[in-house]
């Protein structure tokens, strides 16, 4: 096995956060969807499928490296919010932690000497760090737009349209 017991160990807790994660997202897409806030419903689902390849990612790297993926168990996420503003912060919030417990993996591969895990977690400490400048930034232009009257209609375009930029980038990347 190219990495230890406890690393193993670490990089399975963080399956469960990144399969949380993408159940937390999907329910909030869900919820936007069944507000008839389509272009938000985009933004939360294919933040899902993100999550969800994290998950997969770890899950590969585990094995590949000698070691035992385990699945997850899937526990009912939130299912009904306040409002999209609700839902973006509890989405920064659940960000933040990921970010600290990848954070703290990378703490334990300097710990351990453990080049392997370290460089492929480059590029989780890389996704973390645009997560919460997106939802930062998403949260203070719903701030801006507000929650009087037309807002929502608003809200919705606008995060409908930082997916599509997303989508850009991406394809542009490849
Ligand atoms: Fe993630
Ligand atoms: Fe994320």
């Amino acid at each position: 096995m190219l990495i230890s017991k406890k690393m193993e160990k670490a990089l399975n807790q963080q399956l469960i956060l990144e399969s949380a994660a993408s159940f937390n997202y999907l329910a909030m897409a869900s919820w936007c969807d069944k507000e008839g806030m389509d272009g938000a419903a985009k933004f939360f689902y294919n933040h899902a499928a993100e999550e969800n390849e994290h998950m997969m990612k770890i899950f590969l790297f585990i094995n590949e490296v000698g070691g035992h993926s385990v699945t997850p168990s899937v526990k009912q996420p939130t299912l009904h919010f306040k409002s999209v503003l609700e839902i973006c912060q509890l989405a920064l919030k659940h960000e933040e932690k990921v970010t600290r417990s990848i954070h703290k993996m990378v703490d334990l591969t300097v710990q351990e000497k453990d080049h392997v895990t370290y460089d492929f977690l480059r590029f989780f400490v890389r996704e973390q760090r645009e997560e919460e400048v997106l939802f930062d930034k998403v949260i203070s232009q719903i701030k801006l737009i507000g929650t009087g009257g037309q807002s929502l209609y608003y809200v919705d375009n606008m995060l409908g349209s930082i997916e599509s930029t997303m989508e850009e980038e991406a394809t542009s990347e490849e």
